[in-house]
């Protein structure tokens, strides 16, 4: 018969490791509401750019039991699918439950990551054009970075627009220094064509704060200021293909006004002209 060891205190108040555990490679702030860290990848993980997976941290103790549980929330891989490591783009919200506790990740930290990957701001829900939109505000870039890193949207498409509303310029760091750093990148200029950087046109605006473009970007299409700005007559579901990311209010916002073009709304299960995601914002 095998002795039965005795459960020390210490044994039975031990922190459980970390299902699904990965470990944190970089952190970078870039103001006191957003950052951005990369991780580890699951060696199994497989996804498609443009997907979300759930992460997040273990909760505190429940006061009475002293059980602990994982504390989820969805989040756009930012990274592209050929990436050996995961990047995420994060608000940090002072009493948000994840966020609050989120925003102290360092390097060597470890974070929990569910490796089920899921989404519609694929290109798999868009049916083939020749012009693809990608419109964000604030975190709703996420997926976008994911897929502006991603050599198929290249070929897929002649030109891509990245719109970003921000409130302050400072957030708008983010997008701008992916967009430079894409455009610089030699992988997909060889993959692609030398010419591949003129396909992306990047179009900020803030409207908080002074900066060349002010105004959200749903009141710029509805005045055509936007087209004008780009030298396009408008948009069309023969031509156009839209990806939508943000807040509530322009998801529904954008909506009427894709529709409008006579775009309508796709799925994974049956591809379309437009696709539409919330953006986490707590
Ligand atoms: P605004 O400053 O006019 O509210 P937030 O930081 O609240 O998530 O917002 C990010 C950006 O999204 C802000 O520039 C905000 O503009 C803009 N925004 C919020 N709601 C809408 C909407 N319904 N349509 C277009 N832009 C919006």
């Amino acid at each position: 018969m095998t002795e039965q060891k005795p459960v020390t205190d210490a044994a039975a108040q031990k922190v459980p490791a970390l299902p699904d555990a990965q470990t944190v490679t970089e952190v970078q702030h870039y103001t006191d509401r957003l950052f951005r860290f990369r991780c580890t990848r699951p060696a199994s993980l497989r996804f498609r750019s443009g997907e979300f997976v759930m992460i997040g941290l273990m909760g505190d103790p429940h006061p009475e039991t002293g059980k602990q549980k994982p504390l989820l929330r969805a989040y756009s891989i930012a990274s592209p699918a050929w990436d050996e490591e995961l990047e995420f783009y994060s608000i940090k919200v002072q009493d948000g439950p994840l966020t609050s506790k989120l925003q102290h990740l360092k390097e060597g930290d470890e974070i929990i990551l569910r490796p089920k990957p899921v989404g519609t701001l694929v290109h798999d829900a868009l049916l083939p054009g020749k012009r693809l939109w990608f419109f964000a505000t604030g975190t709703g870039i996420a997926p976008f970075a994911s897929l502006i890193r991603e050599p198929e949207t290249y070929e897929r498409y002649d030109q891509i627009i990245l719109t970003h509303t921000c409130r302050e310029v400072a957030e708008l760091t983010y997008g701008r220094e992916l967009v430079d750093s894409v455009r610089a990148d030699e992988m997909l200029a060889e993959v692609i064509g030398e010419n591949f950087a003129d396909k992306l046109v990047y179009y900020p605006t803030t409207t908080r704060e002074e900066s060349p473009k002010m105004g959200r970007v749903t009141d710029l299409l509805r005045s055509g200021e936007i087209f004008r700005d780009l030298g396009i007559e408008g948009m069309s579901a023969e031509t156009d293909r839209a990806m939508v990311c943000g807040s509530m209010g322009l998801n529904t916002d954008l909506k009427e006004i894709l529709e409008g073009f006579g775009l309508k709304e796709g799925a994974n299960s049956e591809p379309a002209e437009y696709v539409v995601e919330k953006a986490f914002v707590g």
